[in-house]
């Protein structure tokens, strides 16, 4: 059986955009790999290390939204970062064997700067994020790490990683592979990326009339304006969701869309609907997972994830002769 791992910042709310994205697909992967993931929260810390008061109640609705989607703790090792110290010791380790300038190639992390506005005030934390990133995946040994597109960078870097460290000191680590599954595009109510800090996402727990007044607000297709007005859904939100949620229906919808044989009140009052069956039975579960000993839950992965860990680190330190 091979092993995955990966991981998500805690937000606090999981969105729909993290559910199609992420989620959903790792729930999957359960069965057929032995899995840990991961709450990162020495990642959120990379941009979000000035204010870490709610970070505790963050990481356990985090875990509780990923419980309420099928991730399962009895079969999976869910685990929060911080709990297993040994990964920064690797991070420490690998550190080592990276330039910084490699490091200023990264894609993403150059578009975090850019969305940040961070300028040249970019902290080593968040430079070296990847570099953590391949600790994470290479303790436990991962030979699969599902992740969207922007992580690919991350992965790459994790590969040279672990091809580098091999190289100098011995067989140590697998390359690890990309799992990409394609996943829909997900975009947030105002046709950007759905994000929590863009104040445009869905969340798992909004209730029924949250989600209907959110995909009211949604953007559609600014000249579609009577409901006999051709519209064009490959720009529209709410025909985003449609597809997501019944790809087969909304091949119709896209007709009767271009056509203006349907307008956007009723279309998106449809999609509401649809998106409220597909969240009942998450809320419901929710309902379940709060009476669950969720610290306990987080602490017996930790230790679960840490005696892998443990064991890669005997190796680690054993193959570069440290103390
Ligand atoms: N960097 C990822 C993100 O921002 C989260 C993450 C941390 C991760 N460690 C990981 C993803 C290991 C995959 C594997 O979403
Ligand atoms: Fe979007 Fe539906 Fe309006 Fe077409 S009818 S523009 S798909 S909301």
């Amino acid at each position: 059986m091979g092993t995955i791992l990966s991981g998500l910042r805690p937000t606090g709310r999981v969105h729909i955009g993290n559910y199609f994205g992420a989620l959903q697909n790792w729930a999957k992967l359960q069965d057929d790999y032995k899995c840990f993931f991961e709450i990162a929260d020495w990642h959120s810390l990379t941009t979000k290390y000035e204010n870490t008061s709610n970070l505790r109640e963050t990481i356990l609705n985090t875990a509780k939204d990923w419980f309420s989607v099928g991730i399962d703790y009895n079969k999976s090792v869910v685990f929060v970062q911080s709990d297993v110290k040994e990964h920064s010791e690797l991070h420490l380790l690998f550190s080592m064997l990276v330039t910084l300038q490699r490091l200023q190639r990264n894609p993403t992390v150059k578009e975090m700067v850019k969305d940040l506005h961070l300028g040249k005030n970019v902290s080593y934390g968040l430079l070296g994020y990847p570099v953590l990133q391949a600790a994470d995946i290479l303790i436990y040994r991962a030979d699969k790490v599902p992740v969207g597109e922007d992580q690919l960078p991350h992965l790459e870097l994790t590969r040279e990683i672990a091809r580098r460290f091999n190289y100098l000191y011995g067989n140590v680590f697998t390359e690890p592979e990309p799992l990409l599954t394609p996943a829909p595009r997900v975009p947030g109510m105002d046709g950007n990326r759905m994000s929590k800090s863009m104040n445009n996402a869905i969340f798992l727990t909004d209730d029924q009339k949250t989600v209907e007044k959110k995909v009211m607000q949604a953007f559609t297709d600014p000249v579609k304006i009577k409901k006999d007005d051709p519209g064009h859904p490959e720009g529209c939100v709410v025909f985003a969701y449609r597809k997501i949620l019944d790809p087969e229906g909304s091949k119709e919808v896209k007709k009767e869309c271009k056509a203006g044989k349907i307008g956007c009140v009723e279309c998106k009052k449809e999609t509401s609907r649809m998106l409220n069956v597909f969240l009942e039975p998450i809320r419901k579960k929710r309902k379940e997972v709060e009476k669950l000993g969720i610290m306990e839950i987080l602490k017996d992965g930790a230790a679960k994830a840490r005696k892998a860990a443990l064991e890669t680190m005997k190796i680690v330190r054993e193959h570069m002769s440290l103390w």
